[in-house]
């Protein structure tokens, strides 16, 4: 078994009307299909972008990875990193979520994530410490 991390991000093409209803629909799907997989990793979500971290074996990642770039709920989804790791940084996470909203947007901003410079604008390795930081907040 290899395992890989890859890490993207994205334009959300939610609408703000039903932004938390789809993002709720997103992360149900992700983590049923996830824990089939045995894929992990978190997804942090702005008004205007998405960046994800997806843990696991090679192929399944891929294939996974294939089907959420064809999402429509998502465009411009760019491709940041994609590596070999001895270990999962996200083990008990089919799929961590953190929106950035008042409580969570200082740790954003530490990170530099504003919405002038949003999650598609910063390189991977940045992406995955905010992520790890904002997992151990939710643990
Ligand atoms: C931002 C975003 C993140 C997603 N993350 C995952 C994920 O981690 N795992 C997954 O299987 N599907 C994820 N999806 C959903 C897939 O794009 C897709 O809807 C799902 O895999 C079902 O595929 P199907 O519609 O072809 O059955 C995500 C979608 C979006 C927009």
């Amino acid at each position: 078994m290899s395992l890989i991390r890859l890490v993207y991000a994205s334009q959300s093409r939610l609408v703000e009307a039903n932004r938390q209803v789809e993002l709720d629909r997103i992360i149900e799907s992700a983590r049923r299909l996830n824990a089939r997989h045995e894929i992990t990793g978190f997804l942090l979500a702005t008004t205007g972008a998405f960046a994800q971290v997806l843990e696991g074996e090679s192929a399944t990642v891929a294939e996974t990875y294939g089907r959420i770039v064809a999402d429509p709920r998502h465009a411009e989804v760019r491709l940041l990193a994609e590596s070999p790791i001895d270990q999962r940084g996200f083990p008990q996470w089919s799929m961590g979520l953190a929106e950035r909203d008042e409580t969570t947007m200082f740790i954003f901003g530490l990170y530099g994530v504003t919405p002038e410079d949003d999650l598609p604008q910063h390189a991977a390795d940045d992406l995955v410490d905010l992520a790890g930081e904002l997992s151990r907040q939710r643990a």
